[in-house]
């Protein structure tokens, strides 16, 4: 009915597609009968062009109606998800679902696995041995049914359109363009089901978007498209500047989502676990106000509540729970090194993507998606910004497998690092929120 080659000269030249050229191009590209070369040309075109927000949400609907769209409506209660524009250390599903979930709000979640220097929630929860997000859509109703909690990988059949055309972005360089991201995230959030979507869209130099006026317009489209939706949806713009909490790696995220949990986790990434909870709890019905939210959160954590449900999670997806108990079992890797301070001063800056960037050389990150990671190696931050440090002092552990490996990773961090003699503020958390 259309020819691939006049939409791609379309685009190319500015022009908006109609409707039907963007249901027919997602219908034909899902069934193999376009190729990936006619497709990769198109992405770069939108890429140079943008797409109008018609365009955006044609799209993000052809891509949900690719696959399988679940239908939740047997679970009671408003079901809530949280998604993460992806960072550095950011291990929030870990914390922030076992606490919502606690607090009995069912919390039905599609994660992904880490690539390049973000890490991914599916690869550092098989850190408990056994764990599985490879559910089927039965186990996956019937956990969130009881335990009020479950984590799936996104199925073969969940928005297969934008499996292969995520893929196809990843490697012709088109991921970072905002209706292709928007739609990407959003067609996968619609097909998972949930009634409400709070977003957390990163920004800063270990983020898809490095400052605070394209996070806006991302966050906008994609606010847009689930309210478009009939989703209740929320976002929260907020900094990936310097890695989130201490902890970049997989067993080493673990445990401070699990010190969290205990009430122990760093400040910065609490902050961020409890902004994104209160409006999970507040679309769900569960608090009317931001105070209350937040004393609800506190209390799931002080009385041992929020631990236990995470407990109850690793187990109900097959993993060894005692690591909960005793996250001392947790694989650390064996060559450890420090990362000492070059001078006296405050930390002026300390780059996301770099330390991302050392974890992957650790072997903690995924270069292609094809590739194995090390759950043991990682490293701990022990200096961020607004710090004072004293030269000679330890920045940050490195959890590695060689003395190789330990070095290209300090060359890293010490690379991210910048120092001030005069006192630095210690950055802002949250930059904006838009519903
Ligand atoms: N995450 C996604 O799922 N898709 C994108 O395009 C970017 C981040």
């Amino acid at each position: 009915m259309f020819r691939m080659v006049d939409l791609i000269e379309k685009k190319k030249m500015g022009e908006a597609l109609s409707n039907e050229e963007i249901q027919w191009m997602i219908e034909g590209y899902t069934k193999g009968e376009i190729p990936d070369y006619q497709m990769s040309a198109m992405c770069m075109a939108i890429y140079f062009q943008g797409m109008t927000m018609e365009e955006t949400i044609t799209l993000t609907m052809a891509m949900r109606d690719s696959g399988d769209v679940l239908d939740l409506s047997g679970i009671s209660g408003v079901k809530v998800d949280k998604h993460s524009t992806g960072g550095v250390g950011d291990k929030t599903t870990m914390a922030l679902g076992p606490i919502i979930a606690s607090l009995g709000v069912p919390v039905a979640k599609m994660s992904g696995r880490g690539l390049g220097h973000t890490g991914g929630t599916i690869d550092k929860l098989e850190c408990f041995p056994g764990f599985t997000t490879a559910l089927s859509e039965e186990t996956f109703k019937e956990n969130v049914n009881n335990i009020q909690i479950a984590v799936a990988g996104q199925t073969a059949n969940l928005a297969p359109a934008d499996k292969k055309l995520y893929a196809l972005r990843d490697t012709t360089a088109c991921v970072n363009q905002k209706s292709l991201i928007a739609s990407s995230i959003m067609s996968k959030k619609l097909a998972s089901g949930s009634d409400a979507i709070v977003l957390d869209v990163k920004v800063g130099n270990g983020a898809f978007m490095e400052n605070a006026k394209d996070a806006e317009e991302l966050a906008r489209i994609m606010v847009d498209i689930g309210k478009g939706a009939g989703k209740q949806t929320h976002a929260l713009i907020t900094n990936m500047e310097q890695p989130l909490g201490y902890a970049v790696g997989n067993s080493v995220e673990v445990l401070e989502a699990i010190h969290t949990l205990q009430g122990n986790g760093p400040e910065d990434f609490r902050e961020v676990v409890f902004a994104l909870g209160k409006h999970m709890l507040m679309l769900a019905g569960k608090a009317s106000t931001e105070e209350e939210a937040i004393a609800m959160m506190e209390e799931t954590i002080a009385n041992g509540n929020a631990l236990k449900k995470l407990h109850e999670f690793v187990a109900a997806q097959g993993g060894d729970a005692s690591y909960v108990d005793d996250p001392s079992k947790l694989p650390l890797a064996e060559v450890v090194v420090e990362v000492e301070a070059p001078q006296d001063g405050y930390v002026s800056k300390l780059e996301a993507r770099p330390i991302g960037h050392a974890s992957m050389l650790l072997g903690g990150g995924r270069a292609t998606k094809e590739s194995d990671i090390d759950l043991a190696v990682g490293c701990i931050l022990h200096k961020k910004i607004g710090d004072p440090v004293k030269k000679g002092e330890s920045l940050c552990t490195v959890y590695a497998r060689s003395n190789e490996s330990a070095k290209a990773a300090v060359a890293e961090i010490l690379g991210a690092y910048e120092f001030s003699d005069a006192f630095v503020e210690k950055p802002k958390m949250i930059y904006a929120e838009l519903s």
